[in-house]
C-alpha cells in the first residue's frame, strides 16, 4: 500500500486540480521510497548519497507545489472566490515549514525523515479535505469541472 493513496473523497470536483493532487500524492510516496532507502542504508557514504536524493525530492515536490497553488489561486483570481486571502496563506505556511525543514536539514540540525514525511501526508489530505473543498461549491456554480 502507497503512503498516500487517492481516494475520491480528496476529488474538489476540478479534473485539472485533481490531477496535480495525485500527482503532488505521487511526489510524496517517490519522496516516501527514498526515505524507506536510506534507513536501509548501512554505511554512511550511502546514507548521505540518499540524502541528497531526499533534499532534491523535497525540491521537486516543492517546485509541483508551488506551480499547482498557483493554479488554485489564479483561478481563485478569476472568479472572485471569497475565501481568496485564507487560501493562500495556507499555502504560503506550507511554504514556510517546507523552507524551515530545508534550513534545517543544511545547517546539519538533526531531524527525522519521519516527521517531514508525516508533516507533509497530514498537511496535504488535510488541506485538500477541508480547505480545497471549500471551494468545490463554488467553482462547480462557476462551471468549473
Ligand atoms: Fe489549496
Amino acid at each position: 500500500m502507497a503512503f498516500l493513496e487517492w481516494d475520491e473523497k480528496y476529488s474538489v470536483g476540478i479534473e485539472e486540480i485533481d490531477q496535480q493532487h495525485k500527482r503532488l500524492f505521487s511526489l510524496i510516496n517517490g519522496l516516501y521510497g527514498t526515505v524507506q532507502k536510506v534507513e536501509g542504508a548501512n554505511d554512511m557514504k550511502s546514507s548521505i548519497i540518499e540524502l541528497s536524493a531526499i533534499l532534491s525530492a523535497v525540491d521537486k515536490m516543492e517546485d509541483y507545489a508551488s506551480y499547482h497553488f498557483s493554479t488554485e489561486e489564479n483561478y481563485m483570481l478569476e472568479y472572485s472566490y471569497p475565501g481568496y486571502k485564507a487560501h493562500k496563506k495556507a499555502h504560503d505556511l506550507f511554504f514556510e515549514s517546507v523552507r524551515k525543514f530545508k534550513r534545517e536539514a543544511d545547517e546539519g540540525k538533526a531531524f527525522k525523515l519521519t516527521d517531514i514525511l508525516e508533516y507533509l501526508k497530514k498537511w496535504l489530505t488535510g488541506h485538500v479535505l477541508t480547505t480545497d473543498q471549500k471551494y468545490k461549491k463554488f467553482f462547480k456554480k462557476k462551471g468549473l469541472s
